[in-house]
Formats: C-alpha cells, sequence, structure tokens
C-alpha cells in the first residue's frame, strides 16, 4: 500500500532542484559559509515579505525568540505570558533568557492565545506576551497589542508556523516589537537544515538582536555586550532565498487545499479549523478535531493515510515542566485540545486525488463510528 505521508519534502526538493543546485553552488564557489552576502540579501527579501523594516537571520527558530527576548532586555525576576498549547521551543526559549513563563489557556475555537485571559496572567513582574501563531493562524493581534500596550509590556509573535499570514491586511510579524520566525525544513518556508530569523520595525531592538547573535561582537573578536553564536550559515540563506520566491504561492496552494478540506468535510461533524475574520490563515497544519482521536487515527493508518498531533501533551503538563506549578485542570481547552487535535497531510505538492483520499476515509470511520 503506498502511503500518503503529512509532508513530502521531496516532491518539493524536486520541483525547485536546478535553483537550488545553482544556489548551493554559488556559496561553495564563493568560499564564505558564514554570515555572508547571501544572509544580507536574504535579509533584505525577508524584511520586504514580512513588511518590515529588519530582518536577522539566525541558527534557528528558538533562537530568534531567545534572542528576542534578550533584546528587550527580559531575564531573571521577569515573567512571560504565553501558552501551553505550542511546540515546546516557544516556553524553551522563554525559559533560556532566565525569565519565567506565565501559561494562560487558549480561546477553545482559534487554539490561540485567549486575550480575555491575560488580565489574571498580569503580576509586577510581567514584562512580555508571547503569543504564538499557531499552525499559521495569527492569534488575536489586536487584542493581545492593545493590552500589552495598555500594561507597558513587550510583544515579541511566535511566528515559526506562520510565514506570510496577515492580521488586518497586515503580515505577522510586524504587530509585535519583534517576531521569531522558524526555517525548519518542515515549516511553509523551510531550509536544508536549521534557521530562524528576527524580524522588527525598531532599529534599536534590531541593532541589538544584531549584537547578540554574534558574541555581542560591534566589530570583529571586539565584544561591546555579552552576546551568543546563533548565527545563520550562507547555504541556508541561499536556499532559503530560492524557497522565498515561491512562499507566495505555496501558501496559495495551502489555502485552496484547506478549502477542499472545509467543504469536503463541511457536513462530517469533525470540529475544522476556524479562520477568524481578521486573519489569512497560511494552513502550516490543516488541525481537525474529534473525540474519538486514536480511533481516527488508526482507521486513516489502515488505509495508509499519515496524520501527526500538533501537540499530545500541553507544556504544562509535560515532565520537564511541573516545576512551574500547574496541575491537570489548570488549562481546560488547551487539555482538551491536547486530546482532540489531528493535522491532516496538507502541502503544495498534495493533490486533489490524496486529498479526496482523505475526506473520503474521514467519512467511512465517521459513518460508522
Ligand atoms: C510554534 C513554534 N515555535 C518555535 C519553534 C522553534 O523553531 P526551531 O525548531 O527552528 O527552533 C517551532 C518549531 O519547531 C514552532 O513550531
Amino acid at each position: 500500500m503506498d502511503i500518503l505521508p503529512t509532508i513530502n519534502l521531496k516532491a518539493q526538493y524536486e520541483s525547485l532542484r536546478p535553483e537550488v543546485e545553482a544556489a548551493i553552488a554559488r556559496v561553495f564557489a564563493r568560499g564564505n559559509f558564514v554570515l555572508g552576502e547571501e544572509t544580507q540579501a536574504f535579509e533584505q527579501e525577508f524584511a520586504d515579505f514580512c513588511q518590515v523594516s529588519h530582518a536577522i537571520g539566525v541558527d534557528s527558530g528558538t533562537s530568534a525568540l531567545h534572542l528576542a527576548l534578550r533584546a528587550c532586555g527580559i531575564g531573571p525576576g521577569d515573567e512571560v505570558i504565553s501558552v501551553a498549547h505550542t511546540a515546546v521551543a516557544s516556553i524553551a526559549a522563554i525559559e533560556m533568557s532566565g525569565a519565567r513563563p506565565i501559561l494562560v489557556d487558549i480561546d477553545p475555537q482559534q487554539m490561540t492565545l485567549d486575550p480575555h485571559q491575560l488580565e489574571q496572567a498580569l503580576s509586577p513582574r510581567s514584562r512580555a506576551i508571547l503569543p504564538v501563531h499557531l499552525y499559521g493562524c495569527p492569534a488575536n493581534l489586536t487584542e493581545i497589542v492593545a493590552f500589552a500596550r495598555a500594561h507597558g509590556l513587550f510583544v515579541i509573535e511566535d511566528c515559526a508556523q506562520a510565514h506570510g499570514a496577515t492580521w488586518q491586511d497586515q503580515p505577522v510579524g510586524g504587530w509585535g516589537d519583534l517576531a521569531a520566525f522558524s526555517f525548519y525544513p518542515t515549516k511553509n518556508l523551510g531550509a536544508y537544515g536549521d534557521g530562524g530569523a528576527i524580524v522588527t520595525n525598531n532599529l534599536a531592538l534590531a541593532e541589538k538582536t544584531r549584537l547578540l547573535r554574534q558574541y555581542g561582537w560591534q566589530e570583529r573578536y571586539i565584544s561591546a555586550s555579552k552576546g551568543f553564536n546563533s548565527r545563520l550559515d550562507e547555504l541556508q540563506a541561499a536556499i532559503l532565498r530560492v524557497k522565498l520566491r515561491h512562499l507566495p504561492a505555496w501558501n496559495k496552494k495551502r489555502q485552496q487545499q484547506a478549502a477542499r478540506y472545509d467543504s469536503l468535510l463541511a457536513t462530517s461533524g469533525l470540529i475544522l479549523p476556524v479562520q477568524p475574520a481578521a486573519a489569512s490563515h497560511v494552513y502550516h497544519q490543516y488541525v481537525i478535531r474529534h473525540t474519538a482521536r486514536a480511533a481516527l487515527r488508526d482507521f486513516l493508518a489502515q488505509h495508509g493515510i499519515q496524520s501527526q498531533i500538533h501537540y499530545p501533551v500541553p507544556i504544562h503538563l509535560q515532565p520537564a515542566y511541573h516545576d512551574l506549578g500547574y496541575s491537570p485542570g489548570s488549562l481546560p481547552h488547551s487539555e482538551q485540545a491536547a486530546h482532540q487535535v489531528l493535522s491532516l497531510p496538507l502541502y503544495p505538492e498534495l493533490s486533489e486525488e490524496a486529498l479526496q483520499k482523505v475526506c473520503q476515509t474521514l467519512l467511512d470511520f465517521l459513518a460508522d463510528n
């Protein structure tokens, strides 16, 4: 039986092979492998794509979040408000800065940070809000940014899954003080290895981030401040430049596929993704919800269809994060989402035939259960 995967990076590579090989050859021929011309050019192109003034290429999305927090001067004794229904990296990055993550519940429909939870999470130690645009759908940026401004907090957007998504027709990344992107290979814009970027419209924050990325060097070997090694390499930057040119078309394709899923599953009884009126969702994942998820997932697997769970355990219930002091029942919507979510195959190269097979298999399961 042919297996239908949830993502197919080999198919993507085949469609890009000559462009990628030329980009790689260019880097090898130049012999400059870290923070060179390709990184600089990519930073400009990615800043333009996000409609912001500055982009700083780094070695992962986690580093991007970490440096964004550090650039705001956030550290030990500070609190950063975020969500438990996310990739662990969002919260790991807060702890890397030395700050304490304060986790709030999600909106049960959107599955992103519920702005109504912010008031009760606030304390004199609060310094920032870190909303996550999960699955490619922007969190409610209007309300989050308004709350942050009213209380003197920074907003650091976790855009790791949302390259090109918009809120009120404005790309994510420019709403907060800073934003972090991941270019992990499976992302809507993915490198062939790790990579990430920070974007901002604030020159002072951009300059601080650039220093933090490379040992605090103002000039070579002279550290003006303390920093890290979080550099982007030239091969990844060159590959990202190739892929960035295709990203708008890929995102459009994802949106068309999501619309097909929406229409074929409209009467299925499954809970389907919700796109807020202000948002343009870029469907990094197409996530359905069902109470009998395990049986549904097994049934798909028996029919050769892969699916994924993003994410099976909310951060506050993970063994490593018991010390944050939460317990089962602390964040009920996050816990319910973790029990019900299922990501279906969705990637630009997915065929209409394969998509129909996924829907028919889901409908067959639901007819008998
Ligand atoms: C929501 C979210 N935040 C942060 C990250 C971290 O990115 P990276 O894996 O590039 O460090 C990821 C990706 O793994 C993510 O999905």
